[in-house]
């Protein structure tokens, strides 16, 4: 039985909330323990859905773990069987990230194929070519792709950007022989952990945070890891930002890096909205009227794909025509026809989506699609009239960490309730 989010009209929100650690940053990172002599500890890991989906594919490994508090102590020394699952794969695409460090570390793997989601085909062709440069032989077969060989430095130009590629090319190369030039690499902030996670754990790692990163593989030996805290997510943090503008409110996030949130921010502006920065805490003001903004998603450190569904949602209550163009997924507006059925007036023409605010909305059941896009319902249903109800709300789960909890502190009324049969 599927539970359900039921949202009543919250039309003003006040207070701290603190920013976990980022799902993206500890995905990588989590698979990056693969390639470890040892115990590896990470701390403000977020206790998320998928991060636990990960945990669990490790453990199918051979891995053992605990987690608690948001502080992991993983240890892959045992891992004694290479296939990730069908089971287990299909949940998260992400699970692909075992893909490099399996392959790198054990000479052969096996992982399951992810399939498509809600928001696109999503291959994973990038992945496999690169790592097929690399020496890598690979076949698909019955699902899976079958990947072995030892692999060496080599060049690598990425034709389109991706992150998880960039990870998975990067844990591959820091147990490979030789060097690996990464051309086009994504430059997102968590990929730029994981390098300074990698460069601490012994692999001679250039040009961290560019386009061009060069690796020196070590030739099989395993790395030794420091303590490290993962990154707060921008993502949540964004999020959390989104939901004081559709309200107008005042709020304060403890626990962001501000820099890494900067696309987002140029585009709160545009819209009305100021900010006080102070370290790690940042607060959102109210705008004096919301202004409509003219958004076009594209790779850090422009405006993220994460957070074009809230901003979508905030554009119904600007004054005017907001234009958003989505070009990183082609299927990523799932979550328009359920703000028309609150009320919302978009229209999408291909990968353009126009708004027309202001919207009065008003309250209706309405369903999840994908992970942003329940987020962007949620911040609808704040300032919808009466009852919202948010049905496959599991979605949020996977990548915001107490968001019930979060809210409510910040005055929004919501609970969650067991799905009712028809
Ligand atoms: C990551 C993020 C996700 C975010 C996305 C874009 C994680 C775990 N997930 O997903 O939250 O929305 O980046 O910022 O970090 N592509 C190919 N072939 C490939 C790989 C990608 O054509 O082999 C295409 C994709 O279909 C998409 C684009 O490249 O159009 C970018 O995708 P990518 O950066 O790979 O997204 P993910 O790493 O899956």
């Amino acid at each position: 039985m599927y539970k359900y989010l039921k949202i009543n009209y919250s039309p003003k929100l006040k207070g701290t909330v603190t920013i976990s650690g980022a799902k993206n940053a500890a995905l990588p990172i989590i698979a990056s323990s693969i390639l470890s002599k040892s115990e590896v500890n990470f701390i403000n890991v977020p206790e998320v859905a998928d991060v636990k989906t990960l945990l669990k594919l490790l453990k199918n490994l051979g891995a053992e773990f605990k987690f608690e508090n948001h502080n992991l102590k993983i240890d892959t020394s045992d891992i004694n069987n290479t296939t990730a699952v069908y089971e287990i794969v299909k949940t998260m695409r992400a699970s692909i990230l075992v893909l490099g460090p399996l392959l790198a570390r054990f000479g052969h793997c096996k992982v399951s194929l992810p399939g498509g989601c809600a928001i696109g085909a999503r291959p994973v062709d990038l992945h496999l070519k690169a790592l097929k440069l690399m020496g890598a032989d690979i076949s698909i077969e019955q699902g899976y792709i079958n990947a072995k060989g030892k692999l060496k430095g080599t060049d690598i130009i990425f034709d389109k950007i991706t992150v998880t590629g960039t990870e998975n090319i990067i844990m591959a190369a820091s147990l490979a022989k030789g060097k690996t030039r990464i051309i086009n690499a994504a430059k997102e902030p968590e990929v730029t952990q994981l390098c300074e996670i990698l460069k601490d754990a012994g692999v001679d790692i250039k040009g961290i945070g560019s386009d061009e990163i060069i690796i020196y593989g070590t030739d099989g030996e395993l790395l030794e890891f420091k303590t490290t805290e993962i990154i707060p997510d921008r993502i949540e943090a964004g999020t959390y930002l989104a939901a004081a503008a559709i309200t107008n409110s005042r709020i304060t996030l403890n626990n962001v890096i501000p820099e890494h949130l900067e696309g987002i921010l140029v585009k709160f502006k545009e819209m009305g909205f100021d900010f006080e920065e102070n370290e790690r805490n940042l607060t959102i003001l109210p705008a004096k009227k919301i202004a409509p903004v003219k958004i076009v998603t594209t790779e850090y450190p422009g405006f993220p794909t994460d957070m074009q569904a809230q901003f979508m949602a905030i554009a119904t209550q600007a004054n005017g025509m907001s234009v958003i163009e989505e070009r990183l997924f082609e299927n990523r507006f799932m979550h328009v026809p359920e703000l028309n059925r609150l009320g919302a007036n978009i229209s999408i023409n291909g990968k353009v989506a126009t708004i027309i605010g202001p919207s009065k909305l008003i309250g209706a059941d309405v369903m999840a699609t994908d992970l942003r896009a329940s987020s962007a319902l949620v911040l609808a249903g704040l300032i919808a009239k009466g009852e919202t109800n948010v049905h496959r709300i599991y979605h949020l789960f996977r990548g915001y960490e107490n968001f019930v909890e979060k809210f409510k502190n910040l005055g929004a009324k919501m609970e969650i309730l067991n799905e009712e049969k028809p």
